[in-house]
């Protein structure tokens, strides 16, 4: 087993460290890499570290731990920093992760651009924030794109990378490479558009529950039951394209089969829903009965739903691909 840092390729900042740079840190220290951990507030650095410590050794304890090393041993390899350059300083990626707020980042990548050297990738967790927004007149726009992660990362390994018109393809290769080697599965968009991949399908499937519950078709529970235990369960290994290409003789023959009624039922789709009033009221008083939604039964599913996510993991990384 390599010694901590020995096998260090290069060392990565992680810069906000909340929720989502977190869950960073502990990929990148599970490479082998050296993370320096910064946030505005040091108080959060101090209870990161901890987090951390507490996370990676239960995690190593259930066996569930990614990488070659131990848990001290990758815990040995990130360290707090109180001031930004030093954060930066020989970094080959620097991974963003400071609140969804377009003028907050954007002011954050100004300071990045001043003291990024001309090698260093400049990567943005942003879950919708367009790269044309939040990179607009750097210095250093070629070398900076969006790395947007599913939460938890630790467990759902896609990242969607986004670039800004001027970004350079070997910025999109080197963190393509990087996300690879953490063991993450990133895909390239080939240019930007509001939502990315991942939330447009996520609200196209939202708003068509939301429709199906606000016209009486439907119960919200049993809503939920036609994806966790129907289309999700083949989502988790195969996708919608796939899917298709499976379910009849190849992709053409499909499209030849049912094309006619996808197009049908998809005319019948309403318009976009409110989210609100009446609906909302039903929804949220059916998601209550299974989760009231006070802070501690808030946390105890998603620690649930954590669990599974984990599991589900390992087993996929079991099966043959
Ligand atoms: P968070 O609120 O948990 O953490 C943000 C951290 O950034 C805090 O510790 C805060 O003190 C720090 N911060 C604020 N201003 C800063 C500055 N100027 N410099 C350094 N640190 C600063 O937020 P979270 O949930 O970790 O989100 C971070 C990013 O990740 C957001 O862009 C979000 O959209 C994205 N994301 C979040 C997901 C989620 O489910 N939470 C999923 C995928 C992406």
């Amino acid at each position: 087993m390599a010694s901590p840092g020995s096998s260090a390729p290069g060392g990565v900042a992680v810069v906000g460290s909340g929720l989502i740079g977190r869950s960073w840190a502990m990929l990148f220290a599970s490479a082998g890499f050296r993370v320096k951990l910064f946030d505005i507030e040091p108080r959060q650095v101090t209870d990161a570290l901890v987090s951390l410590r507490k996370e990676m050794k239960m995690l190593e304890l259930s066996g569930y731990l990614k990488g070659e090393l131990g848990a001290e041993e990758q815990l040995s390899l990130i360290s707090g920093c109180s001031d930004l350059r030093e954060a930066v300083e020989g970094a080959l990626h620097v991974q963003e992760c400071v609140p969804e707020n377009l003028e907050l980042k954007r002011k954050l990548f100004a300071q990045l651009d001043k003291i990024a050297d001309d090698h260093v990738i400049l990567s943005s967790s942003s879950s919708c924030l367009l790269p044309s927004k939040l990179f607009a007149g750097l210095a250093h726009v070629k070398q900076c794109l969006v790395a947007h992660p599913v939460n938890p990362p630790y467990y759902v390994p896609l990242v969607e990378l986004v670039p800004h018109p001027e970004t350079a393809p070997a910025t999109v290769d080197r963190t393509y490479a990087l996300m690879r080697r953490v063991g993450q599965s990133p895909v390239r968009l080939l240019r930007e558009i509001d939502g990315f991949a991942l939330n447009r399908l996520q609200y196209a499937v939202i708003a068509e529950a939301w429709r199906l519950v606000e016209e009486g078709v439907v119960s919200p529970g049993d809503l939920d039951l036609v994806m966790s235990d129907g289309l999700g369960l083949r989502y988790a290994f195969i996708g919608p394209l796939e899917t298709m290409h499976l379910n009849a003789e190849g992709m053409l023959s499909y499209c030849d089969r049912y094309s006619e009624g996808m197009k049908r039922v998809l005319k019948t789709f309403g318009p976009v829903p409110e989210f609100s009033g009446a609906t909302a009221e039903k929804v949220h008083q059916a998601m209550c009965v299974k989760v009231p939604d006070d802070a501690e039964h808030l946390a105890a599913r998603r620690a649930w739903r954590d669990g599974c996510l984990m599991r589900l993991a390992q087993l996929k990384h079991q099966l043959p691909q």
